[in-house]
């Protein structure tokens, strides 16, 4: 059995301790909105946060997060919509929206370290993938979110 946090919750895995905290999330706790891209590391759909790091979650197994604290997209904000997610709306950046889980939850993290973060720093911290090419607006509504 393997225990850790997620959303608050405490969860107790019966599975394979090498399977990747994707699958766990997604097949057993039905948090859906982190999404499969790739499964190699590369696009970031898959991006949660572990103890206050964005961590791309097929890149990971469960048992190698044990007693850690886990949060997904469903997790990110209680009552309304997180910072980044209200300036991703007000700047209608989403086009098909697929990435846009794993990029909110890589901004919010990239915002707990860096209060005011420039082109730079997004575009190195923000690494994920989008097959619209949202990425111009992107850079703006992440920096509108940091004010
Ligand atoms: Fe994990 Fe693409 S699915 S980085």
């Amino acid at each position: 059995m393997t225990r850790f946090t997620v959303n608050n919750q405490p969860v107790a895995y019966d599975m394979d301790p090498e399977t990747p905290l994707l699958w766990a999330l997604r097949d057993a706790s039905n948090l859906t909105g982190t999404k499969y891209g790739c499964g190699t590391g590369e696009c970031g759909a898959c991006t949660v946060d572990i103890d206050g790091k964005a961590v791309r979650s097929c890149q990971v197994t469960i048992g190698a997060i044990e007693g850690t604290f886990v949060t997904t997209i469903e997790g990110l904000s209680r009552d309304r919509s997180h910072p980044v997610q209200q300036a991703l709306i007000a700047s209608n950046v989403s086009q098909c929206g697929y990435c846009i889980p794993g990029i909110v939850m890589a901004a919010s993290a990239l915002l707990r370290e860096k209060h005011d973060p420039g082109e730079t720093e997004i575009a190195e911290a923000i690494s994920n993938l989008c097959r619209c090419g949202i990425y111009p607006r992107l850079t703006d509504a992440i920096r509108r979110a940091a004010r």
